[in-house]
């Protein structure tokens, strides 16, 4: 390939890092950008889409230590490749050299610790950087480690394992995980089972739609990370659920397989886009035991018998999400956070009189920061003396169990009725 062809690719994906970061600092998910700029070029090559695509999330993922491509250019968009690849690909050799950038004989720069990294990026950069420079400032404050935990080991840990994008991870169907994923290799899908009996891990990037044509809705994609919501919750058969905040409803399709064609999921949110989401979800999968409806879950919901058990998987900071949403992160603030503790609170506060005496809450939220798990836990129980823990506890789960998300879960018992409380 001549040089020319090379830096007018690099130029490409520079264009389209740039494209991409401006619509993430202006609200619009990074990855729903790529798709709508990626569908607009059908001329693209499918490597040329998988690089253009990997550079703009590098750029994201290590803005805190590159700047942003709108300010840097070619400078960011090298050194952020640099970090993710050890050998960097000819199109940023061609863009580095045109750009008098002089890239190290031997590229170190994604080997070893976060910290050690680091020190070998401050070099390369001319200007000190630190691991804690790749979250917005209030997340290592806001953070909290699991209840006997180091705090700084916890911090370690989760910055270095929001610098890698994890799996795509699916929850398999009615089927041994073992057989779908050897199924999936066999149509040339990089897959193999995952640690759960129903989860395949997925390391390569198929078109799900076509996986949905070829398979048909004998899995979900759903995080590792989220499954286990629907493990705590183990509704017992012919039980009432409802989900408050369902979302695009992974967690409510796990309730009703769970539920195995017994009982019944009430599924709301109130974003009718997610609702809509949902539906369209609910009917590839042939569920006949989900409803569900827009709803507000800081209202009571009339017209509803007390259910067995109630999720709030609540709206959050989503600091669990940033390694597959690296953009997420530049958009999360300290206010937010505060916003979410008090959505979080009146959602608590209002389906827990929804779950009958003996049932349960399942409070659960994709983000660590204390306020919005252990303190928001503790704040429920000390307002709601007729709920307590269940025996168990509640459950962190950590993005290097997976690799995968990171979910805060705190399951609840309404106390029986009869009891003193
Ligand atoms: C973490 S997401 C839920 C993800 C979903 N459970 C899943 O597994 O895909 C939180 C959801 O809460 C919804 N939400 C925010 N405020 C709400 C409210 N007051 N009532 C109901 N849903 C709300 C948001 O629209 C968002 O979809």
């Amino acid at each position: 390939m001549t040089v020319s062809l090379l830096l007018r690719r690099a130029r490409i994906a520079l264009d389209v890092a740039r494209q991409v970061e401006e619509a993430a600092d202006g609200g619009a998910p990074a990855d729903r950008k790529l798709t709508t700029i990626l569908r607009r070029h059908r001329e693209y090559g499918s490597r040329d889409r998988r690089f253009y695509g990997d550079l703009a999330f590098s750029c994201l993922r290590w803005r805190g230590w590159t700047g942003t491509v709108r300010e840097g250019g070619a400078l960011v968009a090298v050194g952020a490749h640099l970090l993710d690849h050890a050998e960097p690909v000819p199109e940023i050799r061609a863009l580095a050299e045109d750009s008098g950038i002089v890239l190290p004989a031997e590229n170190r720069l994604p080997v070893g610790s976060l910290p050690e990294r680091a020190v070998r990026f401050s070099e390369f950069a001319g200007r000190p950087v630190r691991p804690e420079d790749l979250v917005p400032e209030w997340a290592p404050r806001l953070l909290a480690a699991p209840p006997g935990a180091d705090h700084a080991v916890f911090l370690a840990e989760l910055l270095e394992s929001l610098q890698v994008r994890p799996p795509l991870w699916l929850r398999v169907r009615g089927r041994p995980a073992g057989e779908f994923a050897a199924e999936l290799r066999a149509a040339g899908v990089d897959a193999e089972a995952g640690p759960r009996a129903d989860s395949v891990r997925v390391l390569s990037r198929p078109h799900l739609e076509e996986l949905y044509r070829l398979f048909g809705p004998c899995f979900e994609v759903q995080d590792l990370a989220s499954q286990a919501v629907g493990d705590l919750c183990g509704p017992a058969a012919g039980e009432r659920w409802w989900d408050a905040c369902s979302g695009a409803g992974g967690k409510a399709l796990h309730l009703v397989d769970l539920l195995g064609g017994t009982g019944e999921v009430l599924a709301t949110d109130v974003r009718p886009v997610m609702v809509d989401q949902l539906a369209r979800r609910a009917r590839r999968a042939g569920t006949s035991n989900l409803r569900w409806r827009r709803f507000d879950a800081r209202k009571p919901l009339a017209g509803e018998a007390p259910f067995d058990g109630v999720l709030v998987d609540a709206p959050c900071s989503g600091v669990g999400t940033w390694s597959r949403s690296p953009d997420a992160r530049w958009r999360e603030t300290e206010e937010h956070v505060r916003a979410n503790t008090s959505v979080q609170s009146a959602i608590l506060a209002n389906v827990a009189d929804h779950v009958r005496p003996g049932g349960k809450l399942l409070y659960s939220v994709c983000t660590l920061t204390r306020a919005e798990t252990t303190g928001q836990a503790e704040a429920f129980l000390a307002a709601r003396p007729d709920f307590s823990p269940a025996p168990a506890g509640a459950v962190f789960r950590l993005p290097s169990e997976g690799p995968c998300g990171a979910m805060f879960i705190a399951p609840l018992l309404r106390v029986a009725a009869g009891r003193e409380s």
